[in-house]
């Protein structure tokens, strides 16, 4: 049987910042709370649309796996931004990139959606269905965030990220996986408002609420549980892991995480100081610089967990393959932009207040 190989990379970062100290201009919080609480700095904010962000992440990921777009099989977005409900911000992007063959889907499953994306796209290139996969993870967040509400605004951000996946000769690539949820705790991290349950009110738009220390303990709890039984299911050993990518929440999430599994700092990867929590783009964004910062070598063991909305959860044990360096690079970028971060809140700045 052949290995499903993550074979192409990339990543998109829309280039409008927001820094803590702009946000101390929106809401009651400070620099000083939010870096010793999250570890975050600053977030991007998109001034284009979702399948935009998703499809330059696409063409990057494309051009590190030396493949042209109408090699793709199987697009699938995971995202809970999507541009529209219909149709899915899959089939936005395989417009823009000229995936003309490909089976185009959404997947919304919060945080955890890129790894539920990468398990599906696995099964179904070992079933035969599928030869090559583009799993994208592609949010513009902001748009469901009150940006006078410190107790979601300020962990949010923007950004997108994919791999191109494919049927390859040879071992390794997804070793195990355990997918799972608990939808009893859905209320603690939610938008209400958002389908089709009801109208939020002429004035008011959909936004996150959530309970942030109820899902820092169950983000805890099901990522550090989840990473051991994927690792127990591969058959391998802590002391055999390379490198944690887990998904980019609160570095305090990260960090209890780490110490629930006993691996050392060295062997996590974060990097959401600059971009916060960006969701279902968090886990490929942050691939993406570990392969560019050489922190991930031939053949080494990676184990990605994540945990989001739902309440959702997954692992990943997954064996690298042998390249780490993108076969070529894309040129692609996003159109550009003049305003800042801060200016690009302006209509959210209306909608929900004037700030402090
Ligand atoms: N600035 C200043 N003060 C704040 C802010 C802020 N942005 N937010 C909350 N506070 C205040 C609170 O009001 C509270 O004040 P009080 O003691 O006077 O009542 C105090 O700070 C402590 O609040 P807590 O919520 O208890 O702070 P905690 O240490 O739990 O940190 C945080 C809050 C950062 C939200 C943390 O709980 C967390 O990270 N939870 C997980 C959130 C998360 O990662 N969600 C996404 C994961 S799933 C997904 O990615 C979709």
């Amino acid at each position: 049987m052949p290995a499903s190989l993550i074979t192409g990379w990339g990543k998109c970062l829309p280039p409008a910042v927001l820094s803590n100290a702009d946000l101390e201009s929106l809401t009651d919080t400070s620099d000083e709370w939010i870096t010793s609480r999250s570890g975050i700095k600053e977030r991007r904010i998109s001034h284009v649309e979702t399948s935009d962000l998703a499809a330059v992440a696409a063409r990057h990921a494309l051009a590190a796996a030396g493949r042209g777009a109408e090699e793709i099989d199987l697009l699938l977005v995971a995202t809970c931004t999507p541009d529209r409900l219909v149709p899915a911000a899959a089939a936005l992007v395989q417009q823009k990139i000229g995936a003309a063959r490909a089976a185009a889907m959404d997947l919304n499953a919060a945080c955890s959606g890129f790894l539920y994306g990468l398990a599906v796209a696995d099964q179904m290139i070992h079933a035969g269905s599928v030869r090559r996969a583009l799993v994208i993870g592609a949010e513009k967040l902001h748009f469901f965030l009150d940006f006078t509400d410190r107790a979601t605004s300020v962990l949010f951000g923007d950004g997108a990220g994919a791999v191109v996946v494919e049927a390859v000769e040879g071992e390794g690539g997804l070793l195990a996986f355990e997918l799972g949820a608990d939808g009893t705790a859905a209320e603690i991290l939610c938008v209400p408002g958002s389908g089709t349950e009801g109208d939020p009110g002429p004035e008011r738009r959909s936004r996150v609420q959530m309970e942030g220390p109820a899902v820092f303990r169950r983000a805890v709890e099901a990522m550090g549980d989840a990473s051991l039984r994927v690792l127990e299911k591969a058959g391998v050993s802590l002391g055999d892991v390379d490198l944690l990518i887990p998904h980019q929440a609160n570095l305090r999430i990260i960090e209890a995480t780490a110490r629930r599994l006993g691996l050392d700092g060295s062997k996590v990867m974060v990097n959401l100081a600059a971009y916060g929590n960006t969701s279902a783009a968090s886990i490929p964004i942050a691939l993406a610089e570990a392969l560019e910062e050489g922190r991930v070598k031939p053949g080494a063991l990676l184990v990605f967990a994540a945990f989001g909305g739902g309440l959702t959860w997954a692992a990943a044990a997954y064996r690298w393959g042998p390249r780490v360096t993108p076969l070529a690079a894309s040129a692609a970028s996003l159109a550009p932009v003049s305003r800042s971060g801060r200016e690009l809140l302006e209509p959210n700045v209306r909608l929900y207040g004037k700030g402090v």
